[in-house]
C-alpha cells in the first residue's frame, strides 16, 4: 500500500555502507532524506549522489540525515561510490542501503511495475522528527532530481512546522510567506505583530518568522 502524507514511516533494518541500520534508531529526532535510486553503475544514478553527497552539509545544516536505497548489495555500492568521487569530485558521505530483496523497497512502494518490475524508480521520502512522513517525490529512471528543489522544500517544511505560515510558489528562505486561511486578523495580530500585507482576505503576505 502506498505510503501517503501523514503516515508514519515505516521501520526497518538493512545492511549499508555503513552497517546494518534501523530506520528509527538511526534517524533518532532528526528529519530524514530517504531516497531510492533504480541501480548502481548507472549515470543518472552516479551524477545524483554525488550531487547528494556534495550537499550534505546543507543537509546538515537542516537537521536532516539523508540515507539512499537501490536493489543492490553492499558490495556493488562499494566498488561503485569509487566512480562517484572519479566522476562527480564527491565521496559518498552518507549511507546507501543494500536492498538485493527488496525489503525496504516493497515495504515503501519503490517498485512500480509499470515502470520497471525489478528496479525502484527515484523515490524520495523526507520524513520529521515525529517519524511522520512530510512529503512524497517520485521520479522515473530516466530523469535526475533537483536536489536544491529538496532543500527548498525542507526549508518550508521545517518553517510551517514551527509557524502557521504555508510558502507560496516558487518561495524560497527568507522571501514572505502566507499567514494560514485558519488564523483569523485577530490572532495574526499576536503572532505577527510587524502587520502583513492583505491582497486579498485570503491571501495575507508577511516576512518570513525567524
Ligand atoms: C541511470 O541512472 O542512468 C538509469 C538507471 C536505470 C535506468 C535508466 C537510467
Amino acid at each position: 500500500m502506498a505510503i501517503r502524507l501523514g503516515d508514519e514511516a515505516p521501520d526497518f533494518t538493512a545492511d549499508s555502507t555503513e552497517g546494518p541500520i534501523s530506520f528509527h534508531e538511526w534517524k533518532g529526532d532528526s528529519w530524514a532524506v530517504l531516497f531510492s535510486h533504480p541501480k548502481d553503475f548507472t549515470p543518472v544514478c552516479t551524477t545524483e549522489l554525488g550531487r547528494v553527497a556534495s550537499l550534505k552539509p546543507e543537509f546538515d545544516k537542516r537537521n536532516t540525515k539523508v540515507v539512499g536505497l537501490s536493489v543492490d548489495g553492499v558490495a556493488d555500492h562499494e566498488r561503485w561510490s569509487q566512480d562517484i568521487t572519479d566522476v562527480t569530485g564527491s565521496s559518498l558521505n552518507f549511507p546507501l542501503l543494500a536492498d538485493p530483496e527488496r525489503k525496504v523497497a516493497d515495504l515503501y512502494d519503490m517498485i512500480h511495475p509499470n515502470a520497471n518490475d525489478t528496479l525502484t524508480v527515484r523515490s524520495v521520502f523526507v520524513v520529521g522528527p515525529d517519524n511522520k512522513v512530510k512529503l512524497t517525490l517520485t521520479y522515473p529512471a530516466s530523469t535526475g532530481r533537483n536536489f536544491d528543489e529538496l532543500l527548498r522544500v525542507i526549508d518550508s517544511l521545517q518553517l510551517t512546522a514551527k509557524h502557521k505560515v504555508a510558502t507560496p510558489a516558487d518561495w524560497k528562505d527568507g522571501e514572505d510567506v502566507i499567514i494560514v486561511p485558519a488564523v483569523s486578523d485577530e490572532d495574526a495580530k499576536q503572532a505577527f505583530p510587524d502587520g502583513w500585507e492583505t491582497k486579498k482576505p485570503y491571501l495575507r503576505l508577511v516576512k518570513q518568522p525567524s
